[in-house]
């Protein structure tokens, strides 16, 4: 208790009478891969929404690293550590490819954000390491071949993935993915979930993990928290969480094969 990377601790968030969170606990360890799965409403975007500071939770607590990160300012998330992409994408879709994993790494250099668009002369030795590294992380999920393409003119399961590239150019720690599976076919389920081993395996990052899609969440994760309605189902290893009655009744509606 208390010693794993993230902790949720009855954390409770209330919209009006909808109790989007009810009382949640678990842990997440360094190192692990966390799938988070349920069904639609079942309060996973608002989760991760709570670890990001987007809302502020009704009751509970969450601990990094030990310390509760509750009152922190939602721009220190970032700093510590905390790295997401989110389920609606958030990219800048008029901007290329390069220019938006970019943008993720500037919570990790000397020079604002703003001060790196204007050039002046200092930047210039920052921005081309920044511009190198944003290189090497599209070769790293895939996309040096788009690298010039304006981020909207991909398939959203790409944009996914610049999404992806982008929050690991901050470095993060613990990196939330929200849905990041949506609107691909198998044979690219296989190869996304080949890569977030990879981050884990190469980059060290843990990984907080949504999904619908059951193959996919059960390839990847260690450890599988399960939501309905805003509570904690089950938890357990991928193997546990399917044999779950609760679960097969709630969400699976049949034993997964
Ligand atoms: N900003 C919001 N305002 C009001 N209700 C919300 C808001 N965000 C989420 N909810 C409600 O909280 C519940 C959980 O939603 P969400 O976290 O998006 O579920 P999931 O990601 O598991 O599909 C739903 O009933 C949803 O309508
Ligand atoms: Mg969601």
């Amino acid at each position: 208790m208390g010693s794993a990377l993230l902790c949720v601790r009855d954390l409770t968030l209330r919209f009006g009478g909808v109790h989007a969170l009810d009382s949640v606990s678990f842990d997440v360890e360094e190192h692990a891969i966390c799938g988070l799965i349920g069904p639609n409403g079942a309060g996973k975007s608002s989760l991760f929404n709570c670890i990001s500071r987007l809302y502020a939770p009704s009751s509970g607590e969450i601990l990094w690293r030990g310390q509760p990160i509750g009152t922190l300012a939602r721009h220190r998330i970032a700093g510590l550590g905390i790295g997401r992409t989110f389920q609606n994408l958030a990219l800048f879709g008029a901007m290329s490819v390069l220019d938006n994993v970019r943008v993720g790494s500037h919570c990790r250099t000397q020079a604002g954000l703003w001060a790196s668009l204007l050039r002046t002369g200092a930047m210039r030795q920052e921005e081309a390491a920044v511009e190198r590294k944003a290189m090497d992380l599209l070769r790293f999920v895939g996309l040096e071949g788009v690298a010039g393409s304006r981020a909207d003119a991909l398939p959203f399961g790409l944009q996914k993935r610049v999404e992806l590239a982008r929050a690991l150019a901050a470095e993060p720690a613990l990196l939330l993915l929200d849905e990041p599976a949506a609107g691909l076919n198998a044979g690219e389920l296989d190869a996304l979930a080949a890569l977030v081993r990879r981050i884990r395996e190469t980059l060290g990052t843990t990984v907080l993990v949504v999904e619908h899609h059951m193959r996919f969440l059960m390839a990847v994760s260690d450890h599988v928290v399960v939501l309905n309605f805003g509570r904690k189902l089950a938890e357990g290893s991928p193997a546990q969480v399917q044999r779950d009655p609760a679960v097969i009744e709630a969400y699976l509606g049949a034993p997964a094969s």
